[in-house]
C-alpha cells in the first residue's frame, strides 16, 4: 500500500485535529482515520467488560476483538451507536489510559493501516506520522495554547447542550497531555520531517488552506 498517499496530522487534544482532517480529506476526496476513536472504544470496551485499565494484556484482548464498525460518520459498537459517549472527555481519559500499554497500541496497529486505501488517507492522532505511518506523504504537528484549546473544547460542549466547567476542563486537558507525552509507546512529538503548525490565532479554513498548501507542493506533477 505504500502508493496510496497519507497525511497525518497530530497533536494534544483540542488542537483542532479531527475538524482539519475531516476538511482535507473533503476538498481531496480521501478516507479518514480518527485513530483515537479506536483507543476510546478500546477504554469504553473494556470499562464495560470490567477489566481493570491497568490491564495491558487485558485491555488488548478486547481492542484486538473489537465488532466496530463507522457508517456515516457514526461509530457502531456490537451494533449499538456509541458516537456520542465516545466524545464525552470521561472517554478521552480512558483512551489515554488504554493508549500508554504497549500492547493495546500493538492490538490496534493493524486495524489503522486498514484505512489506507484508495484514492488517499487523513490519518489523525498521537502517533500517525512517528509510528503507524512513517513513509506518510505529508506530516503535520499541529499545536494551540492551552488556553485555547480549554476555550475550544468549552465551546464545543457548550454548543452541544452540555454543561461544562473551564477549569476543570484545562485541568483535564493538561493531565492528559502530560501523559500522552511522557509515555514510552510512542509518545506524543512531532515526527523529525513534521510541519509544525500553530493554529492558535487561526480559522479552520486558514489551517486548510496551509496543509493543501504543503500537500500540493509536495505533489510530483
Ligand atoms: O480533534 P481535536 O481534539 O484535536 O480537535 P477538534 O475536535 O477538531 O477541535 C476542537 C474544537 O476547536 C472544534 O469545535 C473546532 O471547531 C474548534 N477549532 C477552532 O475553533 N478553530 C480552529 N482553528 C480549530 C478548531
Ligand atoms: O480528540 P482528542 O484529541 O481529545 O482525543 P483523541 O484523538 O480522540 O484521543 C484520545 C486519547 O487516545 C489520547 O489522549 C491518546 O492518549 C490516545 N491516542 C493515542 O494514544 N494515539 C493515537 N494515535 C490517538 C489517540
Amino acid at each position: 500500500r505504500a502508493d496510496i498517499p497519507v497525511i497525518t496530522i497530530d497533536g494534544p487534544t483540542a488542537s483542532g485535529k479531527g475538524t482539519l482532517a475531516d476538511e482535507v480529506a473533503h476538498q481531496l476526496g480521501y478516507i479518514v482515520l480518527d485513530s483515537g476513536a479506536l483507543y476510546r472504544t478500546a477504554g469504553l470496551a473494556a470499562f464495560r467488560a470490567g477489566v481493570s485499565l491497568d490491564d495491558g494484556p487485558g485491555v488488548a484482548r478486547i481492542a484486538a476483538g473489537l465488532d466496530l464498525h463507522f457508517r456515516k460518520g457514526r461509530a457502531i459498537l456490537q451494533g449499538e451507536d456509541i458516537s456520542e459517549l465516545l466524545r464525552e472527555e470521561a472517554t478521552g481519559l480512558m483512551a489515554s489510559q488504554v493508549a500508554a500499554h504497549p500492547e493495546v497500541r500493538q492490538a490496534l496497529h493493524q486495524l489503522q493501516l486498514d484505512f489506507r486505501r484508495l484514492p488517499g488517507l487523513v490519518a489523525d492522532g498521537r502517533d500517525m506520522g512517528t509510528a503507524v505511518f512513517p513513509d506518510a506523504g505529508l506530516k503535520v504537528f499541529l499545536t494551540a495554547s492551552a488556553q485555547t484549546r480549554a476555550e475550544r473544547r468549552y465551546k464545543q460542549l457548550i454548543g452541544k447542550g452540555i454543561s461544562a466547567n473551564m477549569e476543570s476542563l484545562r485541568a483535564d486537558l493538561e493531565a492528559r497531555d502530560a501523559r500522552d507525552k511522557g509515555r514510552a509507546a510512542s509518545p506524543l512529538k512531532p515526527a523529525q520531517d513534521a510541519q509544525l503548525l500553530d493554529n492558535s490565532g487561526q480559522t479552520i479554513e486558514e489551517s486548510k488552506g496551509l496543509v493543501l498548501g504543503w500537500w500540493q507542493e509536495r505533489q510530483p506533477f
